[in-house]
């Protein structure tokens, strides 16, 4: 069965749906996006996705395509004529079409589409048994708190781990590793303190990070944002991903190092269980 997706005002099978080849996220990457997982058929705090979409585009200086009321009406509908049970709903924003000129164009509509992609969330591999990065230099550009859709420096990091047997990929820039290609890196030391880079134009201000750092500290869990190196992720007890796709999935191997004992650890596993129940109080 084809995809209804969301093209600018109709929702379409998703072999009739189409976009300008002038379109400014086809020719500059002058797009943002979110994606927001679906768990039981419902989003997962959406609110902060769609708060984040707005920061992003602000800082762009791009029109929004609409409410957010109306882009959650439009989401609502989405989730309904795909019924996707478990999966992701991305949503991209783009400066709209006009003839290709480095100025933003004054006249141009922003352009909005969405589609979404069935895919486990809950019981993965990477969360039973972790997941192996390996550290590559950080390219990106240095706007990494917007989420533009210029994602090929993350891409061909992600697509280098694969190339060498491993599940992703942690950038690393001046010495200190900065996220991974698509979610927020994190470690707990041997004394279990929580540390996990602080918040700068060098990260994408993840919304399942802040959730998991509230969800930590109300645990018991001691927090310190501050840059680490990759030689003290690789002498951590734990270390885990958060992304709205991955949730908190754990990471068991860092380059040629095994993480602790090498298999996902306590608190680790204790945060992605409290983030579920999180997730599903969130739903909407
Ligand atoms: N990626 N850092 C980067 C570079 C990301 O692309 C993402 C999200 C995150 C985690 O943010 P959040 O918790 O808000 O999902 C951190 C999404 C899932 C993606 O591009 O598919």
């Amino acid at each position: 069965m084809s995809r209804i997706v969301y093209v600018n005002g109709q929702f379409l099978p998703e072999e009739e749906a189409k976009i300008s080849i002038f379109d400014r996220g086809f020719l500059f990457a002058d797009g943002v996006y979110e994606v927001s997982t679906i768990i039981d058929g419902k989003l997962v705090d959406n609110a902060a996705h769609l708060a984040r979409l707005e920061r992003s585009m602000y800082e762009l200086g791009m029109t929004p395509p609409c409410s957010n009321e109306e882009i959650e009406a439009i989401q609502q509908e989405m989730l309904k004529r795909n019924e996707v049970e478990e999966g992701g709903l991305y949503l991209q924003v783009t400066r709209g079409a006009a003839d290709r000129d480095f100025a933003y164009p004054s006249g141009a509509k922003s352009s909005l589409i969405m589609f979404t992609q069935a895919r486990p969330v809950l019981d993965t591999k990477g969360a039973r048994d972790g997941i192996s990065v390996i550290l590559q230099e950080d390219i990106r550009w240095q706007r990494r708190d917007i989420k533009t859709v210029g994602l090929l420096p993350a891409s061909m990091a992600k697509q280098a781990a694969l190339d060498a047997g491993a599940d992703d990929a942690w950038m690393v820039e001046e010495g200190y590793i900065t996220e991974g290609t698509s979610n927020n890196a994190h470690i707990i030391t041997n004394d279990d303190v929580l540390v996990t880079r602080a918040l700068s134009n060098k990260i994408l201000h993840g919304i399942t990070r802040k959730a998991v750092l509230e969800l930590a500290g109300e645990m018991g869990l001691k927090i310190e944002e501050r840059s680490f190196t990759p030689m003290e992720a690789k002498q951590a007890k734990e270390a885990f991903v958060t992304s709205a796709s991955t949730f908190v999935t754990p990471v068991v191997k860092i380059d040629d190092s095994p993480v602790g004992e090498g298999n996902p650890g306590p608190l680790g596993a204790r945060l992605r269980e409290i983030y579920i129940d999180f997730a599903r109080k969130s739903l909407s």
